[in-house]
């Protein structure tokens, strides 16, 4: 069966519960971790410190989102804590080929994000530097937003380069996933999806995880 991994994103769950929040979405692939800096995107979330005592307590993979300036300076330190992937912006990265050979150095998985207007056409001859493609299907910086269909036809795009090069890469959506958009992600060529308020915002995440995977599966 293709890949059909589910990310619940961490930013809807209760701060001030962080280690049992992650053990509510044990079933789930991996934990999605938005650091913001407040200058790449108007909000502020966690840091290093926090992040290290999340993946020690983790029971899943850490799957970290940097939504930071400067992610050449500050990504590598995120592999090195054990995240099992880091994703950084191309808007911001100065050397995104350079950055991604340091991420897998420190033994992480590679990532590079796209925003909603920027195109993904420029950073489809890196694939081979890369573990995983975040096409954004909202404006980064908070939880909770509609899901911009507009983002539909670079998936497919970005789908059919990540064929060609083989299928290694993984293709992630993130922001406004639904069990009503999951399927309109995954048919136009998405296998990694992240979810924060339609998991957190159950009173069961993980009966929202298999809704969302049973839906994308379909
Ligand atoms: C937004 C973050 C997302 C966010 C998604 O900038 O990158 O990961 O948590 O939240 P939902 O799923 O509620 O759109
Ligand atoms: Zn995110």
């Amino acid at each position: 069966m293709s890949r059909c991994d589910i990310h619940p994103s961490i930013l809807s769950a209760d701060f001030s519960h962080l280690a049992e929040e992650l053990q509510r979405i044990s079933g789930a692939d991996a934990a999605h971790v938005d650091v913001m800096d407040n200058h790449f995107v108007p909000n502020l979330t966690l840091g290093l410190p926090a992040v290290e005592r999340l993946q020690a307590v983790s029971p899943i993979p850490l799957d970290l989102h940097l939504m930071i300036d400067d992610p050449d300076r500050w990504a590598p330190a995120y592999a090195e804590a054990g995240c099992a992937s880091v994703t950084f912006h191309a808007e911001a990265a100065a050397a995104p080929v350079k950055l991604a050979r340091e991420l897998r150095a420190a033994g992480a998985k590679a990532g590079l994000a796209v925003r909603p207007a920027t195109p993904v056409e420029p950073y489809l001859d890196l694939l081979a530097e890369l573990d995983m493609l975040l096409i954004m299907t909202v404006e980064p910086g908070f939880g909770g937003q509609k899901f911009l269909d507009v983002t539909l036809p670079k998936l497919r795009r970005a789908a059919a380069a990540v064929k060609d090069h083989g299928g290694t890469v993984a293709l992630q959506v993130d922001g406004g996933i639904t069990e009503e958009t999951i399927a309109r992600a995954a048919e136009a060529g998405a296998d990694t999806f992240v979810a924060g308020s339609a998991v957190y915002g159950q009173d069961d995440p993980a009966v929202a995880i298999e809704a969302l995977r049973r839906t994308a599966r379909e």
